[in-house]
């Protein structure tokens, strides 16, 4: 089966801190993962190596591959992989429209675009991504002059124009109220079942929609755990991830995580 991400021995670097530490760690095709952990725990880093924002520490032990390869043009990777994470977001500076935002990942910028340039199946594309998420609405307004939760769908518009294989999420549902917390998640669960793997960060194990069923549990740079999502989420674990006694609950496909012993 071919892996998403493969690594060997891979230490990434930030400043002088060892983000990851020797991680040898794959992810196959199809394996929708999530990623807990505390502050710093590097799982950012993470999710960077995978988009090339960050490359590992040279070292002739180490290994990193992408879809079975080791090189990568940026721009090839990008069409396969789609990115929503809050570093996107807070780029917002300019006056760029909604429509636009979605539009510029075509040209692989961040502006305004001159539709005379794109095709109609391209444009087609947007419009339909813009109905699906119902955001078709706001798609002229700037983009930092609309809610959160508003700007995120924008993201994942954009994330979603080359219909990528692979969705890298990091923190997704940061800032977002019930409502649209939930239409996330079900539109990440409808992703899943039509075959996309999702790679997805969050601090909250409330969050992690019932169709990923791989947990990882990273702590200062390295992985404590890994394995299917009921086994790897017990009171245990996080309590020793986060350093504070927690219990867990089950309901619906959904964990929970309350203080206290269980
Ligand atoms: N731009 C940077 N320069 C220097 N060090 C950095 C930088 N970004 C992150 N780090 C350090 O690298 C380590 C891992 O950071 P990373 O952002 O991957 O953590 P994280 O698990 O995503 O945390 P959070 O939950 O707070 O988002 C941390 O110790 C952090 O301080
Ligand atoms: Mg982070």
């Amino acid at each position: 089966m071919e892996q998403i991400l493969s690594c060997k021995n891979v230490t990434v670097f930030r400043g002088t801190t060892r983000a990851l530490d020797d991680l040898t760690f794959n992810i196959s095709a199809g394996q929708s993962t999530a990623i807990i952990g505390p502050n710093g725990a590097g799982k950012s880093t993470l999710l960077k190596l995978l988009t090339r924002e960050l490359y590992p520490f040279v070292d002739p032990a180490s290994e990193l591959k992408l879809f079975d390869q080791t090189r990568w043009s940026v721009w090839e990777l990008r069409q396969r992989l789609g990115i929503v994470s809050l570093d996107l977001q807070q780029t917002f500076f300019s006056d760029i429209t909604g429509r636009n935002l979605v539009l510029s990942k075509f040209v692989n910028t961040l502006g305004h675009v001159d539709e005379s340039i794109l095709t109609a199946k391209q444009i087609d594309r947007a419009e339909s991504l813009l109905v699906d998420l119902e955001i078709k609405s706001l798609q002229e307004r700037p983009v930092r002059k609309i809610s959160t939760g508003q700007q995120r769908r924008f993201l994942l518009a954009r994330a979603l124009v080359h219909d990528p294989e692979v969705l890298v999420f990091d923190e997704p549902t940061a800032g977002l109220d019930l409502p649209s917390k939930f239409q996330y998640l079900k539109t990440v669960g409808r992703l899943i079942d039509g075959g996309k793997t999702v790679v997805q960060v969050t601090h909250h194990i409330e969050e992690i929609p019932p169709e990923i069923n791989r947990v990882v549990l990273l702590e200062r740079g390295r992985i404590i755990a890994d394995g299917n999502k009921a086994d790897i989420l017990t009171g245990e674990n996080l309590s020793r991830l986060f350093e504070v006694e927690l219990r867990i609950v089950q309901e619906d496909g959904y964990f929970r995580a309350l203080p206290g012993a269980s």
